[in-house]
């Protein structure tokens, strides 16, 4: 009796572990404000970017790159835009955000500006001071 209990408990165990990355698989966009990661010294102020106001574009549009299946990384990450001091090219910081690419926060708002007015392409509409 105790036995098959045990065992009954281990299948669900087993169960619930198996199913756990299912569910980690699919993130929550944080709460808008999020402050965006910016090189030391940087110049501009940080933007500070709002998931709701992005519900439009799905979340491999910009989190293209994940790791494993669970955790998107950072736009800075090793191996991705990990250059700072290159203005254009698939390893800079700065043209991942304002290259041409569709990906690119930039790039998408001149695409869609004709039918988006709302989306910006002004330094301080992304870098708000204060
Ligand atoms: C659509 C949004 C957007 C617009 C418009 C925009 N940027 Fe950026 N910019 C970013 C993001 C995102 C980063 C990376 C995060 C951060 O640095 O806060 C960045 C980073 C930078 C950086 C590197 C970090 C630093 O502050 O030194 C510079 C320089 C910069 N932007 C200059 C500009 C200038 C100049 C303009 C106007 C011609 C501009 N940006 C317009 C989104 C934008
Ligand atoms: C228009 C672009 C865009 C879209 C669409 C988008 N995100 Fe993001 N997300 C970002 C940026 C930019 C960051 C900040 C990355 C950084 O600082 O390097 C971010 C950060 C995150 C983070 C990490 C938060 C943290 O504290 O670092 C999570 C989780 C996330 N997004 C989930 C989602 C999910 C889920 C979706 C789809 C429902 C989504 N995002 C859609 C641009 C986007
Ligand atoms: C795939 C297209 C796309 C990408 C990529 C994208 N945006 Fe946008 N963005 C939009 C659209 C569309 C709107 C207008 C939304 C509306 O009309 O409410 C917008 C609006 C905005 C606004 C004005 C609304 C607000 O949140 O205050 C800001 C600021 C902004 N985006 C910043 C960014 C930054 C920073 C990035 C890159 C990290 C980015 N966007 C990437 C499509 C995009």
């Amino acid at each position: 009796m105790k036995r098959s209990l045990f065992m009954t408990l281990m299948v669900v165990a087993l169960g619930l572990a198996l199913a756990l990355p299912l569910y980690a698989a699919a993130p929550k966009a944080p709460a808008d404000g999020l402050a965006m990661k910016a090189p030391a010294g940087a110049k501009q102020p940080v933007v500070k970017f709002n998931h709701s106001k992005h519900a439009s574009a799905k979340c491999v549009d910009c989190h293209h790159k994940k790791v494993g299946n669970t955790e998107f990384v950072k736009c800075d990450s090793k191996g991705c835009h990990a250059d700072y001091a290159a203005k254009t090219g698939k390893d800079s910081f700065y043209a991942a955000f304002h290259g041409p690419a569709a990906k690119s926060c930039l790039g998408c708002h001149k695409a869609v500006k004709d039918k988006s007015p709302n989306a910006p392409s002004a330094c301080p509409k992304c870098h708000v001071k204060g």
